[in-house]
């Protein structure tokens, strides 16, 4: 939708913030408004670009807090709904967080739109991860859904409950469920970022096992543009699959980096498993593509990119890195033992 007014909740997270910045470049005639409590993951200079933009106005609060939805969503066409708790590993420490997050807030959500009756639509971004593990082939958006961890459970939650408003309340929603997404403006907490930062410092990477889980890596440029996409031809009701184009074991990508980063294998650390921690994910995007949409990005220009974004903004990072809550990256489950 070219013009009109934007929720965009989440959206001084990673993927919430390039959306607002595609929303700007891309179209004309939008307002957008973000709605974000600002967790540890949350962050206002991924929005400075826009403090000044007209039609941008930034709520700092909870998508929980009913007060807040109302004000926010006054005059809205359209809800994309990012704000969400999502790190795995934090999700198996304590889970509360992400119930309320994830389903409730969800659900204070979907209540406003019911009630006000005049948003076009609402898009819940949802994950593949609601699908669980699958060890081959691919899942179709038709598949059994079996989550494996606290945080994709609660996803799912969040997932059922938006079509529920849909077939119960006639809610114009669209779910997406996308996979693993990389690029500039990632919590260094992630793998990648996390693999970049630590070799500009001349640290180690720290793999999980023996690198074998494969994801399917998604640039956050591909994974937005198929939102837009579908806030304009999603059919209501249904859900997509949003995926990359390559799937990739994370020691080949660990390799990869490694070898854009300059440095040789004598940077990987193995350490302990994450507990339940899916094997593969792998989608069927052939619904996605019908509608026009494929990815753009190759996981090497999409690395590539992202590795000079992060060698380019140490301003950026260097500050939430040195804030980070270090037990929650990867070695996490090694350190505990
Ligand atoms: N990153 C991925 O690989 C990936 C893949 C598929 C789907 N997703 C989904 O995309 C969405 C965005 O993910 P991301 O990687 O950008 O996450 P992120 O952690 O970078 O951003 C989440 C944002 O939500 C905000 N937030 C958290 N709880 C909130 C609350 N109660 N009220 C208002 N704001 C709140 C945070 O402050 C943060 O700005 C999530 O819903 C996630 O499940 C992410």
């Amino acid at each position: 939708m070219n013009k009109g007014v934007y929720l965009i909740t989440g959206g001084a997270g990673f993927i919430g913030s390039n959306f607002v910045r595609m929303l700007f470049r891309d179209f004309t005639d939008v307002e957008v408004r973000v709605l974000d409590k600002l967790t540890y993951a949350g962050n206002l200079t991924n929005l400075e670009d826009f403090r000044e933009e007209r039609g941008f106005e930034f709520i700092e609060g909870d998508i929980c807090d009913e007060n807040i939805v109302k004000k926010a969503m006054r005059d809205v066409d359209v809800v994309v709904n990012f704000a969400a708790e999502v790190a795995v590993d934090r999700s198996i420490d304590d889970p509360q967080s992400f119930l309320k997050t994830d389903i409730f807030g969800v659900h204070v959500l979907l209540n406003e739109v019911k009630k006000r009756g005049m948003v076009k639509k609402f898009i819940q971004v949802s994950t593949d991860e609601v699908y669980g593990q699958i060890l081959e082939g691919s899942f179709t958006e038709k598949s059994e859904l079996k989550p494996r961890n606290p945080y994709s459970a609660s996803k799912l939650g969040g997932d059922r409950l938006a079509y529920s408003f849909f077939a119960t309340y006639n809610l114009p929603v669209v779910i997406t469920r996308a996979s693993n997404t990389y690029g500039p403006m990632a919590y260094p907490e992630k793998v990648i970022p996390l693999f970049i930062t630590n070799l500009i410092d001349g640290q180690k990477a720290p793999v999980y096992g023996e690198g074998k889980q494969a994801r399917d890596w998604l640039h956050v440029e591909d994974h937005c543009r198929a939102i837009a996409l579908l806030v304009e031809k999603g059919v209501d009701g249904d859900v997509y699959n949003i995926g990359g184009v390559e799937e990739c074991a994370n020691i080949e990508l660990t390799r990869a980096i490694l070898r854009l980063m300059g440095k040789d294998e004598s940077f990987i650390e193995f350490v302990q498993d994450r507990p339940g921690h899916d094997f593969r994910y792998s989608l069927d995007c052939s619904k996605l593509r019908r509608l026009g949409w494929k990815p753009e990005y190759t996981l090497e220009k999409g690395l590539k990119i992202t590795a000079d974004w992060y060698k380019n903004n140490e301003a950026w990072w260097r500050p939430v890195k040195e804030k980070m809550d270090k037990r929650y990256t990867v070695g996490f489950w090694g350190a505990k033992k």
